[in-house]
């Protein structure tokens, strides 16, 4: 079990002994290294450390054992990841995914993002930072900057708000229709389960229609939004990561429209989501997504981006990440005057052969596929599609 402690001047040398092993283990030593110079600042630099309230360097811990070294600093922007260092004895047992993970939801909790700082020749931490959502904002020198937000952020109150748009757009009656009609068959009078709930755009009708409906959300000021037309009696609904919470109960549907699945941003939650998914249902039970097709066709060689829609007064521009399958849409609004209003959202975008394979991965097989609510068939040219992933009956 390991443990961190705040560090003292007993540890001064320990840390620079343990930040050297680790580096000289990567292969990260410049031939000229002068070992001696370095220790002497790092030394240095340790000790102010201790001394400088805006810093918390710390111990990692192991069985008693120091193991590693580990550097935070918090403002009132963000939490600030300056460092961390496993002896090479102690990597890969998932002690830095376990420190940086409770890094993750302590930015959650306070709402802020969680920066860091990755040298370019450490593909090693790089990996991992990119395992753990960690998207590169910029660059420093030979380092790149990376910083992961919670999704509470993106769908803060204001966007929630504004999020409702009754009788038009995902609220117009030809798209909810379906939409709640195809829901309340798939249930098959058993209990539905949606992840994701938002505001209860689907949710309310759906249970209006007599189809018992719960949910799990991350954003509680979607969930407000939510409570202003279904209390908890009505529509329960748990605050949490629908790739990891349980619901209390067995449901015959779990449902994750909207494309939300992409919201997780890395394939190993978009698993876990799928895994979550069967855990709640029933023998024979389905999960349903409802997903866009990725638009790589539209994205010659060397363009970055693509115009999504281009309406006076709105722009939609999606900014590709090929190597991390990340897409980041980019929603201008605008009027007649030179200000605009930014909206950016981040996904993770899924092939649906390889959203197929995750539902295997989790017990599912492909039951149908339609390019649409009202079982329209799907082709090479859909845009996107409603998929229907079935547990087995036994
Ligand atoms: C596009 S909205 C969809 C809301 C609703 N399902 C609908 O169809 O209108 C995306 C929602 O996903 C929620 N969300 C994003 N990531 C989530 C996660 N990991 N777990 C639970 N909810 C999440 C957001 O807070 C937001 O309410």
């Amino acid at each position: 079990m390991y443990r961190i402690r705040e560090a003292s001047l007993a540890d001064v040398e320990f840390l620079a002994d343990v930040t050297l092993t680790a580096t000289r283990a990567q292969g990260r030593l410049a031939p000229d290294f002068d070992e001696a110079d370095w220790r002497g600042g790092f030394e240095e630099w340790s000790r102010e450390s201790i001394d400088d309230p805006a810093t918390d360097l710390s111990v990692i811990e192991l069985d008693g054992q120091r193991v590693g070294r580990l550097r935070v600093s918090r403002t009132p922007e963000a939490v600030e990841l300056n460092g961390i260092q496993l002896h090479p004895d102690v990597q890969n047992r998932g002690i830095g995914t376990a420190i940086i993970t409770e890094l993750q939801a302590e930015a959650a909790g306070r709402g802020v993002p969680l920066e860091l700082h990755v040298e370019r020749d450490n593909p090693d931490a790089r990996r991992l930072y990119d395992r753990l959502g960690f998207h590169k904002t910029g660059e420093d020198g030979a380092e790149d900057v990376m910083q992961w937000t919670h999704g509470t952020q993106l769908w803060n109150a204001e966007v929630a708000k504004r999020y409702d748009t009754p009788g038009t757009g995902m609220f117009a009656a030809d798209v909810l229709g379906p939409t709640v009609d195809r829901l309340a068959e798939l249930a098959d009078g058993g209990r539905a389960l949606e992840f994701a709930i938002g505001t209860g755009r689907v949710a309310v009708p759906l249970a209006a229609r007599g189809v018992p409906v719960s949910g799990i959300e991350l954003s509680t000021a979607m969930l407000a939004e939510l409570r202003t037309k279904a209390d908890e009696t009505a529509i329960p609904v748990v605050v949490g990561d629908m790739s990891a919470v349980r619901v209390p109960g067995e449901f015959s549907l779990v449902y994750l429209v909207y494309n939300t699945i992409s919201n997780l941003l890395t394939q190993e939650e978009q698993v876990a989501c799928f895994r979550n998914a069967a855990r709640h249902l029933s023998p024979g039970g389905r999960f349903v997504i409802e997903l866009w097709v990725p638009e790589l066709r539209r994205l010659p060689p060397g363009t970055p981006a693509t115009v999504g829609i281009a309406d006076p007064g709105y722009i939609l521009l999606d900014t590709y990440d090929v190597l991390k399958q990340h897409v980041v849409s980019h929603h201008f609004h605008f009027g007649e005057g030179t200000q605009a209003e930014l909206f950016r959202s981040p996904h993770r975008y899924i092939w649906p052969a390889e959203l197929d394979l995750m539902a295997q991965l989790a017990g599912f097989t492909l039951e149908s596929r339609h390019a649409d609510w009202s079982s329209t068939a799907f082709t090479a040219d859909s845009p996107s599609h409603v998929s229907v992933f079935r547990l087995a009956t036994t």
